[in-house]
């Protein structure tokens, strides 16, 4: 049988352990991967009880408490801290979520939060997503037409604007791509479901006259045919979008056409 080892650096070690003070009065422990470059030492979990009496009801609220008042060298992203910008997406209770829409107390037990799984780690919870974004540039997410322009707006029909709800919905928190296999193994060449969605929301609009090319872009043996429909990234999205569901269309039209 194959066997898998973590290279000696990558070994996860036991971390410090922040206790709550003595007048606590409903406490819940979190364990969070700390990893910092410039230490030269190996990631470690470290434990920090909170007191949920006197914390919002957030995971992202209980990070932001531990960076305020515990350990300000905590470090993660955030911003909008209402599930719009995708920054917050992590690993929480063993799910790619945001911090920011997960209530504490959907978890049991401890609150166990990891980076996004298979990205390279900049610091603690903050993944590097120089590629993703680099791959998003690549499929040209923006409107592309040779018509000139009207003097006013590009319309459309309500029946082609309704085309594009679950996708415009998209906030490019990487959620989806971090959480299927075919990215895990494939993310330099397979373009993983997130943009594969974002991809797609372009084929689909009827303003857009560049379809022939978007999906002859697409026609690759690992930009796109690499899904292989497990069906991971429609269960994590917390925004309840269907990337799978897109791959799919994309994958008709490629058929359709030939
Ligand atoms: S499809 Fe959902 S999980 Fe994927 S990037 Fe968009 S919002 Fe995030
Ligand atoms: S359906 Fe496709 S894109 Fe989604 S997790 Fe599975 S292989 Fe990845
Ligand atoms: S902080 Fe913006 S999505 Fe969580």
């Amino acid at each position: 049988m194959a066997q898998f080892k973590l290279p000696a650096n990558s070994v996860i070690g036991k971390g410090k352990t922040y206790y709550a003070g003595a007048g606590a009065k409903n406490v819940k422990r979190f364990q969070i991967y700390r990893w910092d470059p410039d230490s030269g030492e190996n990631p470690r979990m470290d434990t920090y009880e909170v007191d949920l009496a006197a914390c919002g009801p957030m995971v992202l609220d209980a990070l932001l408490k531990i960076k305020n008042e515990v350990d300000p060298t905590l470090t993660f992203r955030r911003s909008c801290r209402e599930g719009v910008c995708g920054s917050c997406a992590m690993n929480i209770d063993g799910t790619n979520t945001l911090a920011c829409t997960k209530a504490i107390s959907d978890v049991s037990g401890e609150v166990k939060i990891y980076p996004l799984p298979h990205m390279s780690v900049v610091k603690d919870l903050v993944p590097d997503l120089t590629h993703f974004y680099a791959q998003y540039a690549s499929i040209k997410p923006w409107l592309q037409a040779i018509t000139p322009p009207p003097e006013r707006e590009r319309l459309q029909s309500e029946e082609d604007r309704a085309k594009l709800d679950g996708l415009y919905e998209c906030i490019l928190c990487a959620c989806c791509s971090t959480s299927c296999p075919s990215y895990w193994w494939n993310g330099e060449r397979y373009l993983g479901p997130s943009i594969l969605l974002q991809a797609y929301r372009w084929i689909v609009d009827s303003r857009d006259e560049f379809t022939g090319e978007r999906l002859d872009d697409l026609e690759d043996p690992f930009r796109l045919y690499r899904c292989h429909t497990i069906m991971n990234c429609t269960k994590t999205c917390p925004k309840s979008l269907n990337p799978a569901k897109a791959i799919a269309e994309i994958k008709k039209m490629m058929v359709e056409r030939r």
